[in-house]
C-alpha cells in the first residue's frame, strides 16, 4: 500500500534513487572495513582489528536505517551484491599494502560519502521536501564526520 504522507510521487523517487545509491556506498563501505578487519597486519594488530570492527558495526546500523527509510516512503531498498557494486560511487582496489594505508583508503570512502550527503540534504529538504529524510541523512553526516575523525587521527 503506498503511504499518502505528503511527498509528491516523484519526489519520492528521487529521494529512493538517492538513498539507494547511499545504501550501495554504505554496503561497500561496509565490506571493505571488514576486510580490513580480518586482513590488516601491524605491531598495533589487536587495537586496529578491533577498531575497525567498532567501524564496520556502526556502518551496518547506518546501511539497515537507510534501506528501511527508502521503505519509509514507499520503495524497495537494493538487496543483492550485484546490484551495489553497480550503484555504488565508491571504488576498491585501492593500495592496501599497510595499515597506513587501508586506514587512509577508508578516510578518503568517508569523506566521499560526507561530501555527497551534505549536497543532498538540501537537495533532499527544499527540492523534494522530504524533510524527514533531510534530518535523517544529517544524522548520517554526522556519524561519517565522527568516523571519518577517527580514522584521520591516525594519520600525521
Ligand atoms: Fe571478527
Amino acid at each position: 500500500m503506498k503511504p499518502n504522507i505528503g511527498i509528491a510521487d516523484e519526489h519520492a523517487l528521487e529521494v529512493a534513487k538517492l538513498l539507494n545509491v547511499l545504501l550501495a556506498d554504505e554496503f561497500t563501505l561496509y565490506a571493505k572495513t571488514r576486510n580490513y578487519h580480518w586482513n590488516v597486519t601491524a605491531p598495533n594488530f589487536l587495537e586496529l582489528h578491533k577498531f575497525f570492527e567498532g567501524q564496520y558495526e556502526a556502518l551496518d546500523e547506518i546501511m539497515d536505517s537507510v534501506a528501511e527509510r527508502i521503505r519509509y516512503i514507499g520503495h524497495y531498498a537494493l538487496g543483492s551484491v550485484l546490484s551495489f557494486a553497480k550503484a555504488t560511487r565508491l571504488t576498491e582496489g585501492q593500495d592496501e599494502s599497510t595499515a597506513t594505508k587501508m586506514i587512509a583508503s577508508l578516510l578518503d570512502d568517508h569523506e566521499t560519502i560526507i561530501r555527497q550527503v551534505r549536497n543532498e540534504i538540501n537537495l533532499v529538504g527544499d527540492t523534494y521536501k522530504d524533510l524527514g529524510t533531510a534530518d535523517f541523512l544529517t544524522g548520517v553526516l554526522k556519524d561519517h564526520e565522527k568516523m571519518a575523525w577517527m580514522l584521520r587521527s591516525y594519520l600525521a
